[in-house]
């Protein structure tokens, strides 16, 4: 599908992707269990103890979270919610479009005896159910990339955080640059948007909210390896699974793109660290 969505049109389409049980099926087993993010692949092949090095490797720019507020937007089934909690002493709210997500990550925080450290709250980043400069952090994992709106997500980040509070997340993105924009047509399809955003439309938007940028550091490498990664498990452990052959193709496909545009040049990813102006 081609056609420029609706915002609401784009947000009911990742909700229905994500709710579907093919989709939880194949991120909770093949993805890495509790986190659906991309991994840093330095010193390991394993999808999810690469995907931990990523919140570990974002939490390290963060200095101390004890009793630190921190909104997870589109947080998925909370893996990081639960180590920021659970190892770091934080508060967390995690906000998710998807129900049958938020289901799984409230059970998993009640068997980990977190429940009353993380509060898992149904809705869109674009219209947070939260008052203003409520948050010292604002905490988001590759989950801005659906929203159809990306500018109102922003707003949003800056409306819910306290003067001084620090947005720290991640995106995959299209290069600044692409060295070829068209190849991106086959990504853009699969999320059912017209564009990605950028490093550069990022520091633009958030410059033009007041943010100051502490560190953007850029790991597009990553993104390759990990979604060549997830399409190789995701074949080793077809069978396994019981992933029905119509899903495996067309998810292969899928990641293919992914591994191609970040090859080529036209992709980016980043852990991005960016503070609102303090009091
Ligand atoms: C690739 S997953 C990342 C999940 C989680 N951040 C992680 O790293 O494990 C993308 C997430 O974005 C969420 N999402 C997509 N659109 C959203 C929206 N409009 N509001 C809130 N969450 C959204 C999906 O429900 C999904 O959990």
């Amino acid at each position: 599908m081609n056609e420029m969505k609706t915002a609401n049109d784009g947000i009911s389409v990742a909700r229905d992707y994500y709710d579907s049980e093919e989709a939880d099926d194949f991120y909770s087993k093949v993805w890495g269990g509790e986190d659906i993010h991309i991994g840093l692949y330095d010193t390991t092949d394993d999808i999810r103890t690469a995907s931990r090095l990523t919140v570990e490797r974002m939490i390290e720019k963060l200095g101390p979270l004890e009793g630190k507020q921190i909104i997870d937007l589109g947080a998925g089934y909370g893996g990081a919610a639960r180590v920021l909690a659970g190892e770091h002493g934080a508060r967390v709210t995690c906000l998710n479009l998807s129900e049958v997500e938020n289901r799984r990550n409230r059970r998993l925080n009640e068997a980990a005896g977190l429940s009353d450290r993380i509060s898992v709250v149904d809705g869109s980043f674009d219209n947070l159910p939260f008052p203003s400069e409520c948050f010292d952090i604002a905490w988001s994992q590759d989950a801005i990339l659906h929203a159809p709106r990306r500018d109102l997500v922003l707003h949003e980040v800056e409306r819910v955080l306290k003067k001084g509070g620090i947005f720290a997340f991640t995106d995959p993105m299209q290069a600044d640059a692409p060295k070829d924009a068209a190849a991106l047509q086959p990504i853009y399809d699969r999320i059912h948007l017209p564009d990605l955003a950028s490093i550069g439309l990022y520091r633009k938007t958030l410059k033009r909210l007041g943010f100051e940028e502490l560190e953007v550091e850029e790991l597009t490498h990553q993104l390759g390896r990990h979604y060549g990664r997830v399409r190789e498990v995701m074949l080793e452990r077809q069978e396994e699974l019981g992933l029905d052959d119509a899903f495996v193709d067309r998810m292969g496909e899928g990641l293919g793109h992914w591994v191609k545009g970040a090859a080529e040049g036209n992709l980016a990813w980043a852990i991005m660290v960016f503070r609102k102006p303090g009091a």
